[in-house]
This record gives C-alpha cells, sequence and structure tokens, in this order.
C-alpha cells in the first residue's frame, strides 16, 4: 500500500459507496435477515449528515481510489464531539486506513473545542470495540441504543492531549 491521504470531502455519494461495500460485508452477521440499505437510501443519509453545520467528513484515499471515511460532528444528545461512520474497504482492512481517519477525526473534534468525545458501536462489533480500546476509548457502562434492532453501546474519550492521537495501549 502507498500513502494513505485524508481530506474532507462533502460528497455524500462517494462516502454513500464506500459506507455500502463495507457494511455489505462488515455488518451481514449483525443482520442476516435484511439486505443493506441502498446507495440512494445511504447517499439520502449522508446528505442529511452534511448538512449538519458542525459535521465534517473525511475521506482516505489510497492511490487516488477513496477506501474509507468517517464523520467528526458535535453530538446531538451528549455535550461532547461524536465520531460516525468510520468505515474502511475490507479489501484494505488491517492496513492503517482507519487508525489514520480516527486520528484525523479526533484532531478535528479537538480544533473544534471540544474535550471529550463518543461513538456508538455494535455490541458484538470486537475488531472496532478492540480498536477504539486500544486507543483510548473508554466503555460507558450502561449507556446503550438499538436504533436498528441490534444493541450499540457508547464509548467516550477524553481529548486533552493531541500528541497521543495515535498511540495505541
Ligand atoms: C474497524 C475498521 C474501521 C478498522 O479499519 P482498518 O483500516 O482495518 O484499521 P487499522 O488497519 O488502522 O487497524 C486498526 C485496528 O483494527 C483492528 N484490526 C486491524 N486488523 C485486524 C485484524 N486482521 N483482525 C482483528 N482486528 C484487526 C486492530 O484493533 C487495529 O488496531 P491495532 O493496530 O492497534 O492493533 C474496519 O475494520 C471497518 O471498517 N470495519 C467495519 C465497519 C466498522 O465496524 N466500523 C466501526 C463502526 S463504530
Amino acid at each position: 500500500m502507498t500513502d494513505i491521504a485524508v481530506t474532507v470531502c462533502a460528497d455524500a455519494a462517494v462516502i454513500a459507496a464506500l459506507h455500502r461495500a463495507t457494511i455489505t460485508v462488515a455488518y451481514s452477521g449483525y443482520f442476516p435477515h435484511s439486505e443493506p440499505p441502498t446507495l440512494a437510501e445511504l447517499e439520502a443519509l449522508w446528505a442529511t449528515r452534511l448538512a449538519d453545520p458542525t459535521a465534517v467528513a473525511l475521506v482516505a484515499r489510497c492511490d487516488g481510489s477513496p477506501v474509507g471515511s468517517v464523520m467528526a460532528s458535535a453530538d446531538r444528545e451528549f455535550a461532547e464531539g461524536h465520531i460516525a461512520g468510520l468505515h474502511v474497504l475490507p479489501a484494505v482492512w488491517g492496513m492503517g486506513v482507519g487508525s489514520s481517519l480516527h486520528d484525523a477525526a479526533l484532531m478535528l473534534l479537538s480544533e473544534a473545542g471540544h474535550h471529550t468525545a463518543g461513538l456508538w458501536v455494535i455490541a458484538a462489533n470486537n475488531r472496532a470495540r478492540r480498536m477504539y480500546e486500544r486507543r483510548g476509548w473508554v466503555l460507558r457502562q450502561g449507556v446503550e441504543q438499538d436504533p436498528y434492532g441490534v444493541l450499540e453501546v457508547r464509548y467516550q474519550r477524553e481529548l486533552r492531549l493531541r500528541k497521543d492521537y495515535g498511540q495505541r495501549t
């Protein structure tokens, strides 16, 4: 793999395509009885999310091709920053793309003045949970939701030390 370039992206179609290609593989086990959302549905979802004035989406590219995305924004429910929609194409998992997006999103939230950040993750998504836990995210006990009929748990992280964003425990 060549260098990973992370840049701001306001193109809902690009983000929707990355989202769909990722969850079609990664989430099939969590939603065994339903088809993934269509590209049109996801594009509409991302257009709505990007209309939030606090939202900034980032896309990672390798050799110019989009391979992953994430969104940083103010949380609508909690008084902190929020990251959502961290999606990396399965073909490039394990090559550092997710980490690059994660670190860049935390930097954005810190620069926006947030002192903590939160995120939701499917409780059974051990791969993502391990990633977050190795990067300083702490499970918020008892804070759960199931918007799509699958349990999600919430993690929180302090944003005070920028130099720590790329560190693992
Ligand atoms: C989770 C995800 C974003 C990680 O992206 P990635 O590009 O593979 O991430 P990286 O290569 O930077 O690796 C980050 C972490 O993923 C985990 N990981 C990477 N490769 C892995 C593998 N082969 N097996 C298990 N975990 C692995 C590790 O915890 C790794 O952290 P480490 O380097 O400290 O060990 C990606 O797998 C993905 O898009 N999954 C589906 C969507 C998803 O679950 N998103 C999170 C929603 S909250």
